[in-house]
């Protein structure tokens, strides 16, 4: 086992050090010189479509939910996202026009399954974004891209959902240029960037150490509140479960900027706030919040490439002129900080409690 483990102390560790190269395949022929190429679409896959709703579940629901910005962003189509098990229950309207997008990195989770069944049932066209080739959801699934992680061991997800947010950012631009509402300099800025996601996750392990180091104040308290805004607040959703699921420590996503409609009455010394803070997304805004929880005494982890002198705890973070680079490296700074925490606690990291790797139970 320790062998498998390639000398780190839990999979979860190796999968977190693995992203950059299991990235680079996720890019390989789909990333071309000036463009997006999917070989497992065809040409007239987007006709007849006018909006896509997005399904699943857990981690995958939180790149579900990234994409959405993506996707409107890039490819000026209206999303929606739900979670699988929700939206079968809900009677939904579903209309010809949608593109139903499943994404799952087991193909085996039941209320994913079951939600793409429902969709292919009212007659939409399908498309699963999953790790594993040959799984029921990509048996079903009228098109399948594969994300290229690896085998994921970790219960916690990690590599499978850095691959699954670079498949729909690429899939965003893909359809923005199939849409006509791309410019190709707006093209070539995106790739410019995608090109550099494998380095930028190679460099954000340098912050490790200081993560390590940084852990041992974060294990008591009332409990952890993960900020952010537009798609740093699903990363501040998935930077919330990552620290529950391994460290069984109460921790919350929140947008920073609805903390003052309620959770903000629950800031104190003992209430830690890791804040998202990346320097081309709305920083002001972002600040703005952050200095609200420090003046009602939370204490602060601040995640940026810029100094907050009100901060208690710092991470500094590498500059990038892209937002989804600042993305990628707080989404490696997230996992090892909860990563660390949960083994300060003497917890099994890579089978915490209750968990499974996938739920094929309702
Ligand atoms: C389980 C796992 C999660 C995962 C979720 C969805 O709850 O513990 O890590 O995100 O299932 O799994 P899927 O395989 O569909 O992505």
């Amino acid at each position: 086992l320790t062998a498998q483990k390639g000398g780190y102390r839990f999979f979860m560790e190796k999968e977190i050090y693995e992203q950059y190269e299991v990235m680079s395949d996720t890019m390989i022929g789909r990333v071309l010189d000036n463009e997006i190429s999917f070989e497992e679409i065809d040409e007239n896959f987007l006709d007849g479509i006018s909006r896509i709703k997005l399904c699943a579940c857990g981690t995958s629901y939180h790149a579900a939910l990234v994409s959405s910005y993506l996707f409107e962003r890039l490819s000026k189509l209206p999303v929606q996202v739900e979670i699988a098990s929700e939206f079968r229950y809900k009677e939904p309207l579903l209309t010809k026009d949608t593109l139903f997008i499943v994404i799952s990195q087991s193909g085996e989770t039941a209320d994913t399954l079951e939600a793409l069944k429902m969709a292919k049932h009212a007659g939409l066209k399908t498309l699963a974004i999953c790790n594993v080739d040959n799984s029921s959801i990509v048996r079903l699934a009228d098109t399948t891209i594969l994300t290229r992680a690896g085998i994921e061991k970790g219960v916690a997800s990690t590599k499978a959902f850095a691959t699954q947010v670079m498949v729909l950012w690429m899939l965003s631009l893909y359809f923005g240029k199939r849409c006509g509402v791309l410019e190709d300099s707006q093209i070539n800025k995106e790739l410019d960037a995608i090109g550099h996601v494998p380095t930028v996750l190679k460099n954000a392990l340098d912050i490790h150490e200081k993560c390590k180091r940084l852990s041992k104040r974060y294990l008591h308290g009332h409990g952890f509140f993960f900020i952010g805004r537009d798609i740093f607040y699903p990363l501040a959703l998935e930077g919330a479960l990552k620290l529950k699921e391994i460290s069984y420590l109460h921790a919350e996503g929140y947008p920073a900027g609805e903390m003052k409609h309620g959770p903000i009455a629950l800031a104190d010394a003992e209430l830690f706030t890791i804040a998202l803070m990346p320097k081309t997304l709305l920083y002001d805004k972002t600040k703005s919040n952050v200095e609200e929880l420090s003046a009602r005494d939370s204490t602060i982890l601040a995640i940026s490439p810029e100094i907050f002198d009100l901060a208690d705890d710092f991470i500094l973070t590498h500059n990038h002129n892209h937002p989804m680079l600042e993305f990628f490296e707080m989404m490696v700074v997230e996992q090892l900080l909860a990563m660390e925490i949960a083994i300060r606690l003497g917890n099994d990291v890579d089978m915490p409690r209750n968990l499974a790797k996938s739920v094929t139970v309702e």
